[in-house]
């Protein structure tokens, strides 16, 4: 069994889908590691260091899809719209796809994996359940998210962090407000008490409130009708707009006496809610910043301009895209991680076999035996075509 590497093609993508400290628990499980030379080497991987452990270095990236049985990308189909077709192109029927392929986004990519024969496994459909953690690729990734916003935010920011006394006189520390303490706002809130900032936070899961208190953050308090506001799976729920209405009004004060304002609200398959509007904008200092990490999901608030920064009313709204690329060698090793568990999923006596009674398997699974096999996505794939055909 050989599993490939590709070299990221996305623009400003450092990730690496694999790293070498990964590549024997993989050979022990009897795979073949081959990957793109150069692959690793924005992430702080040189060609060697793969050597080392065994992997195979391809000169050509097309002898990468030749030979391999399964690839382990970072970013394919709808994560990277522009090479996806000429990828796809060079993929055999029968071969597995694991990475993040953004399937929702472009289900007309995910037709043509399935048209191509390919087993193809989006890792941002691992389920949140217990087993599955340390495949979770959307919460390691989140992680970095959130850290990074916090940096970002520092940077624009004309204060400092902590309270700092000093002879040239006190320094009052940061106000900070999350929005949002999912993975990506648990790290935010996270980072901005080691940098020193006094830290607020609110999210619409009651169960939420306990890890931002835990942190040393205080949670917001609002009366809002907060009880049927979590599915199943722990993720949150989409409200009305009645709701986000009234909550963006009880969010007002605290926003004007913020310095930093941090979103990453988030409802899983759905627009990100607006809960930052223009007036709210206005209402706050100048000089002070927001990071909407919702930016590429329509973004909080509702003047963030996707993948750039932006001053409007005195204030810096910054609405940054794929930071975990902006931390290759931590993204990287992370991800690893996560793909290498994933794919000692699929490996039974050394072969690759999907298990179509694992869940994890299941869920993930989006294109096998020339169809779309995810509902969700195959619906989305059939309404397009309609679309286009008239
Ligand atoms: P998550 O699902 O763990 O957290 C989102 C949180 O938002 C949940 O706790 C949810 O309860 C909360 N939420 C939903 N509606 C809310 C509301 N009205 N008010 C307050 N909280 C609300 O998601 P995760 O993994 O933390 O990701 C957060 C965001 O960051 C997502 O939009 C994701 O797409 C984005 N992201 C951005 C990246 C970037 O480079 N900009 C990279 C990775 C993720």
């Amino acid at each position: 069994m050989i599993a490939g590497i590709l070299k990221e093609s996305f623009p400003d993508e450092k990730r690496v889908a694999l790293i070498p400290p990964d590549v024997p628990g993989l050979s022990k499980a009897g795979a073949e590691i081959i990957i793109e030379s150069e692959a690793g080497t924005a992430a702080g991987f040189p060609n060697e260091t793969y050597r080392e452990k065994g992997a195979r270095i391809a000169e050509k990236r097309g002898d990468v899809f030749a030979s391999s049985d399964v690839l382990l990308m970072v970013r394919g189909a709808g994560a990277n719209p522009q090479a996806a077709l000429s990828d796809i192109q060079l993929m055999k029927e029968g071969q597995i796809v694991i990475g993040l392929l953004d399937p929702f986004s472009t289900p007309e990519l995910v037709q043509e994996l399935a048209k191509r024969g390919v087993s193809s496994f989006a890792m941002e459909l691992i389920p949140r359940i217990t087993r599955a953690q340390s495949m979770d690729s959307l919460s390691s990734m989140a992680t970095i998210t959130g850290y990074k916003a916090v940096l970002l935010a520092a940077e624009e920011l004309p204060r400092m962090f902590p309270m700092l006394m000093t002879a040239s006189g006190t320094i009052v520390p940061a106000r900070v407000f999350v929005v949002g303490a999912g993975v990506a706002g648990l790290q935010a809130i996270a980072t901005s008490r080691r940098l020193g900032a006094i830290v607020q936070a609110y999210d619409i899961r009651p169960a939420s409130r306990e890890q931002v208190i835990s942190l040393g953050a205080k949670f917001v308090e609002m009366e809002l009708e907060t009880e049927k506001t979590e599915d199943k799976g722990g993720y949150a729920k989409a409200m009305d707009e009645e709701f986000y209405r009234k909550q963006r009004e009880m969010m007002s004060r605290v926003v004007s006496e913020s310095d930093v304002v941090i979103t990453t609200a988030a409802v899983p398959g759905k627009k990100a809610p607006i809960l930052i509007t223009e007036e709210m904008v206005k209402g706050m200092k100048p000089g002070s910043v927001i990071v909407d990490v919702a930016a590429e999901r329509g973004g909080n608030c509702e003047l963030t301009e996707a993948g750039k920064t932006i001053k409007k009313h005195g204030v810096t709204i910054s609405g940054p895209a794929n930071l975990p690329a902006t931390v290759p060698y931590h993204a990287s090793q992370m991800y690893s991680k996560n793909v290498s568990n994933f794919l000692l999923l699929l490996v039974k006596d050394g072969k690759l076999t999907i298990d179509m009674e694992d869940e994890i398997l299941r869920e993930t699974l989006v294109t096998h035996e020339g169809e779309i096999v995810n509902a969700h996505i195959r619906e989305m794939a059939g309404n397009v075509r309609m679309h286009r055909d008239g």
